[in-house]
């Protein structure tokens, strides 16, 4: 791996961008070696959830401008410029970004392809594609909007203006606020914790949640009726309510 690191501990897996000459701008090598790793990950039932982050300076300052300019109309529609990041969005167990300094453009739309954002707290987060003559292509108008309305996000893209981890936690960006040096270990905590559980279970409700963005609240209240269902199909369930019942920790399965 060229671009990123990865290492496991326990059942909580950690890709760590790592192009600090870059600031860990993301090119197509990250994307597709990102994608590479979380499949891999998703795949194997020892690990149960996985931490994405960065340095302490940045957890990614975008997309790779110098990889980008010089390209054409002709290259982004051929190689479906970004689609890589598809594979990254499609992983079914839980993901959590957990960021310090600069989260923007392409570093922030990788953030909120992610379950949960953590933030330390000289996070920075932007949208700054404006000031490059162009707008957000890795979901920032989508996802940012949906996180934190559309007043914000427009704000946001338009002026092209960061904001800190404060103001992130504020707007519903990010989930928790952690001092710096705290950041990694409070978000493998939380991942180990997560990976705890049952891993189908996890799965389901990772997709019931991010149903919400795309279908009526009709829908989506079916959709997760449904899969609740479901989960009456799983071992986890009965161990799970069984273990509640008398008084001890549950076992779930893995796999
Ligand atoms: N792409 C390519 N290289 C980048 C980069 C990026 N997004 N961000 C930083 N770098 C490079 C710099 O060019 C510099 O390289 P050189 O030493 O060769 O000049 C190196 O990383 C260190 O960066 P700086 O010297 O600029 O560091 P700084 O501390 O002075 O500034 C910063 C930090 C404010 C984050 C500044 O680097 C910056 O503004 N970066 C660009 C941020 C940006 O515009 N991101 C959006 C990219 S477009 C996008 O993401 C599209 C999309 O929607 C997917």
């Amino acid at each position: 791996m060229a671009t990123i690191r990865t290492e496991t501990q326990g059942r909580v897996a950690i890709i760590r961008l790592d192009r600090p000459q870059a600031l860990n701008a993301l090119n197509r090598a990250v994307a597709e070696e990102i994608a590479e790793a979380a499949e891999g990950f998703d795949r194997d039932p020892d690990i149960g959830c996985i931490v994405v982050t960065g340095s302490d300076k940045a957890f990614a300052a975008g997309a790779d401008i110098k990889e980008m300019q010089p390209a054409e109309f002709r290259d982004m529609i051929r190689e479906n410029w970004f689609a890589t990041w598809d594979r990254f969005t499609a992983i079914r167990i839980p993901t959590i970004a957990a960021v310090n300094g600069y989260a923007l453009g392409g570093g922030c739309e990788l953030a909120m392809m992610c379950d949960i954002i953590l933030a330390g707290d000289k996070a920075r987060f932007g949208q700054p594609e404006i000031r490059l003559g162009v707008m957000p292509g890795m979901g920032g108008t989508q996802r940012l909007t949906r996180l934190v309305g559309r007043s914000k996000a427009m704000e946001l893209c338009l002026t092209g203006r960061m904001m800190d981890a404060a103001e992130a936690e504020r707007s519903g960006l990010v989930a928790r606020v952690f001092p710096a040096a705290d950041l990694e270990a409070e978000a493998i905590a939380m991942a180990a914790e997560i990976a705890e559980r049952s891993r189908l279970v996890t799965m389901m409700l990772k997709e019931t949640v991010h149903r919400a963005d795309e279908v009526s609240l009709s829908e989506g209240m079916r959709f997760e009726r449904r899969l609740f269902h479901a989960m009456f199909a799983l071992e986890d369930q009965k161990e799970g309510m069984a273990a509640y019942i008398e008084k001890r920790e549950p076992r779930f399965r893995r796999d």
